[in-house]
């Protein structure tokens, strides 16, 4: 029996390459399924050549047929989401044959958006660097059990009545606390009706719309947006996300219960990178690091910021391989580092003259950490690489050491943007003992 459900994570800082796989891996799903987060996410696709940048849409939307739900784990800014059906729909995707908005999303106000900027104006230095978005007041909203759903939007008085205390809070604090100037609850009121005319009629229960692919005996993947260590509860608190980024938010972020996962896939970048504040032990601040920044394009697809961009620390990723219960590895942009004369990887941490190969779970310690490398001999080309057997050796050397400091098996191999640049070492589906990159058990 091949394993059905899979949950796709980022197993670093995000920006692993997650839309790619998603979207390579949809051919062989009954629908793809968003649990988190919001548009601050950006999952890039390239297709035949043609970009395409999605943020909460699912990544299976650009193979046709397949069912793309957005759970109720998700925080839904109406107006974004209009703007992102618009776009595709003007490239000719039909997302309205294909799209699920979960009733139980939270909305997203534009006082959110408001609040969120607001707050990081105020920390100066000490900002997050959020998306400002809106994300985090969203879900602040959710939690004090304040926030506005979906379901709320069908019914205009309803919403209303919701909406008018909301904001009247809102403005309270932007107003008297932070000095910013109030948001319109009417014309937050006018702008979200019009743009749920465009997805009204799609939304759901859509734990039930899963539920009858599940039953059809269909597969379900589960997408995640960021990575793991932006998780609010198992991440570099508090430089992180406002949700739960890691495996386990694929039950609550969308209603089926967690022994229908059978399959954690771990995107994980053959460097590391990191956008907006927070510890980064293995940061390069000198030319290495340009250079990974310029050859691996790594600026924000929804901000445009530059990326920070470092060595691979195997410490952060045999924490995430635990958290997420990682059964596979699908390691992206090994081509970036194609052309270094040697390649490092992070194996241990120095702190306060003691070594560590633990990664210590308190932000300010980690801050302090130094990297120790180990170093390997770099290789020429990887670009495009389709079958494992033709990597150089010294590729294949790095992949190995990779799933021997991690534990966990290289599943899949990306080697560039386009759909087809990917190779596969273990089927993520198969339920048969994974071999490791030198083709041994
Ligand atoms: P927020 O999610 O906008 O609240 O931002 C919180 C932190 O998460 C910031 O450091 C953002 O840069 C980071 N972040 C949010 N979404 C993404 C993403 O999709 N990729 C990488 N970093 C992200």
């Amino acid at each position: 029996m091949p394993k059905k459900n899979i949950v796709v994570v980022g197993t670093q800082w995000g920006d692993e390459g997650k839309g790619k796989v998603i979207d390579w891996l949809t051919d062989r799903v009954g629908c793809v399924v968003r649990f988190q987060g919001g548009h601050n996410a950006g999952h890039t696709l390239v297709i035949n050549g043609k970009k395409t940048i999605l943020r909460l849409i699912p990544s299976g939307i650009l193979r046709e047929g397949v069912p793309c739900v957005i759970g109720n784990g998700v925080v839904l800014s109406p107006v974004a989401l209009t703007q992102e059906i618009e776009e595709l729909e003007s490239t000719g995707v039909d997302v309205k044959s294909q799209l699920v908005v979960s009733a139980s999303c939270s909305v997203i106000l534009p006082s959110h958006i408001a609040l969120d900027q607001a707050r990081e104006r105020a920390k100066g230095k000490n900002a997050i660097g959020t998306t400002g978005r809106g994300i985090g007041p969203t879900y602040e909203d959710k939690v004090a059990r304040r926030g506005i759903h979906v379901c709320d939007l069908l019914d205009k008085d309803r919403f209303w009545s919701k909406l008018e205390p909301l904001v009247e809070y809102h403005n309270f604090l932007l107003t008297n606390y932070y000095n910013e100037e109030p948001v319109s609850a009417k014309e937050s009121f006018d702008e979200i009706n019009k743009a749920f005319e465009k997805f009204g009629s799609l939304v759901a229960d859509s734990a039930s719309v899963i539920e009858a692919v599940k039953n059809k005996g269909e597969s379900i993947l589960f997408e995640g947006a960021q990575g793991t260590f932006l998780d609010i509860d198992l991440g570099t608190y508090p430089y992180v996300t406002s949700s739960n980024t890691t495996a386990g938010a694929a039950s609550v972020g969308t209603g089926m219960g967690p022994l229908n996962i059978e399959s954690v896939l771990g995107i994980t970048k053959a460097y590391t990178t990191r956008v907006g504040a927070g510890p980064f032990v293995t940061e390069l601040h000198d030319e290495t690091g340009m250079r990974l920044a310029e050859k691996g394009n790594e600026f924000g697809s929804v901000t445009g910021r530059p990326r920070r961009c470092g060595w691979f620390d195997a410490l952060i990723l045999r924490r995430s391989a635990r958290m997420n219960s990682l059964s596979g590895l699908c390691l992206t942009k090994l081509d970036v580092l194609d052309g270094f004369d040697t390649v490092k990887i992070c194996v241990a941490y120095k702190l306060n003259g003691e070594t560590f190969t633990e990664m210590p779970m308190d932000s300010d310690l980690l801050e302090q950490c130094e990297p120790v490398y180990e170093e390997m001999p770099g290789w020429d080309v990887t670009a495009g690489i389709q079958n494992i057997d033709n990597l150089p050796e010294a590729a294949k050397n790095y992949l190995v050491r990779v799933e021997e400091l991690v534990g966990v098996p290289i599943s899949l191999l990306s080697t560039g943007p386009g759909r087809t640049e990917i190779a596969v070492l273990n089927d993520p589906f198969s339920e048969e003992t994974a071999v490791n990159a030198a083709g041994e058990i």
